[in-house]
């Protein structure tokens, strides 16, 4: 008689499908409990949610299928002392079981796939009373134009929305590859050097939200953040009026004197603050990114300091490393404000 050198297993299929579903409520259950965004602030974020809720509902329960299947059988069918010679029965595939397999998940991905282009298409639809931005990412900083029908576009790296209104971002980077990104407003596009992307939204809640660059861009990477300030539609109007004639805003016509300290912790509208990334004792900043000013401006004159604002990379200090400042401050700081920024770093940190 032959030796018999075959194992027979009965697969448990009820038991199985029973765990799966319970691991599948579960996993369900955790995906839609957990809050993966941030509180919606555009009309594009509620179909964008809506959609991820969906796409968990249907691919929760397949993934802990499949996970649940693998391990049982790891556990079910492993080999035990004594079986080292014996080999499993002998099959040849199943037809009916294949057409199954390929079948389902065919039908679920073109349903799928119809239901997110339609979501797609209805979201980035163009709409009346159209605002244009103009968005530049660089490293490490993003600014935005607000291009003005016959005058100078507005320049700003705040970036100011109104309420309801219907915005389109027109994206472009000067240098490497970045990612304009509101996680409130759910939408994001790659900023890529010599092209333009785009892509529109209507903030629909008023409040500051963060911007964030997400595409990894170099070191400064994690500090190249803005603020999304999404305002009253007056609001906005009398900001865009205050950009367009900072002077008179200011009162009675006479320039505004620049103030040193301001620039360094607000910046200049188109310029980032200092405050961003440098410490200093005397203007309350604690960024970590650059050098500690108190430290690397003792003893140096209004030269040097000049010089370290205008070429950030002619002489670095020691454990920092170059090309992480940005290189235009020569040209978003007026000379005015440069002279203030020297002066104020001198006097507070240069003595
Ligand atoms: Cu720019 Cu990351």
């Amino acid at each position: 008689m032959p030796e018999d050198t075959r194992r027979e297993d009965k697969i448990p299929v009820v038991q199985m499908l029973v765990v799966g579903l319970i691991a599948s409520a579960i996993g369900i259950a955790a995906g839609l409990a957990i809050e993966w965004f941030p509180t919606p602030a555009s009309t594009q974020a509620g179909p964008i949610d809506h959609l991820f809720d969906v796409l968990i509902w249907t691919s929760v329960p397949i993934f802990v299928l499949v996970t649940t299947i693998v391990l049982f059988s790891v556990f079910k069918f492993r080999m035990r002392p004594g079986e080292e010679n014996l080999d499993g029965p002998p099959i040849h595939g199943n037809t009916r079981l294949e057409v199954v397999w390929t079948a389902i998940p065919a039908i679920i991905l073109v349903v799928l796939c119809s239901y997110a282009w339609v979501v797609l298409t209805d979201i980035e639809e163009a709409q009346a009373n159209e605002m244009r931005i103009n968005v530049t990412g660089q490293q490490f900083a993003w600014t935005f134009e607000y291009p003005q029908s016959g005058g100078k576009p507005i320049k700003s790296n705040q970036l100011y929305l109104a309420k309801d209104r219907p915005v389109r971002f027109y994206v472009k980077a000067l240098d490497v590859i970045h990612d304009f990104w509101v996680p409130a407003f759910r939408m994001k596009v790659d900023a890529v050097p010599g092209i333009v992307t785009k892509y529109r939204v209507t903030p629909d809640r008023l409040g500051t939200y963060p911007v964030v660059c997400a595409e990894l861009c170099g070191l400064g990477h994690a500090v190249m953040r803005n603020t999304a300030h999404v305002v009253a539609p007056a609001q906005f109007d009398k900001w865009i009026a205050e950009q367009k004639a900072p002077a008179q805003a200011a009162g009675g016509g006479a320039a505004k004197q620049a103030d040193g300290k301001t620039l360094f912790t607000d910046g200049n509208g188109a310029a980032t603050a200092c405050s961003a990334c440098h410490t200093l004792a005397d203007a309350g900043a604690s960024g970590q990114t650059g050098p500690d000013l108190d430290k690397v401006l003792k003893g140096k004159d209004a030269a040097f300091i000049r010089e370290s604002i205008t070429s950030p990379d002619k002489e670095i200090a020691p454990g920092f490393q170059g090309g992480i400042m940005p290189k235009n401050y020569g040209d978003t700081l007026s000379g005015e404000e440069l002279d203030a920024l020297v002066k104020y770093l001198g006097d507070v940190a240069g003595k």
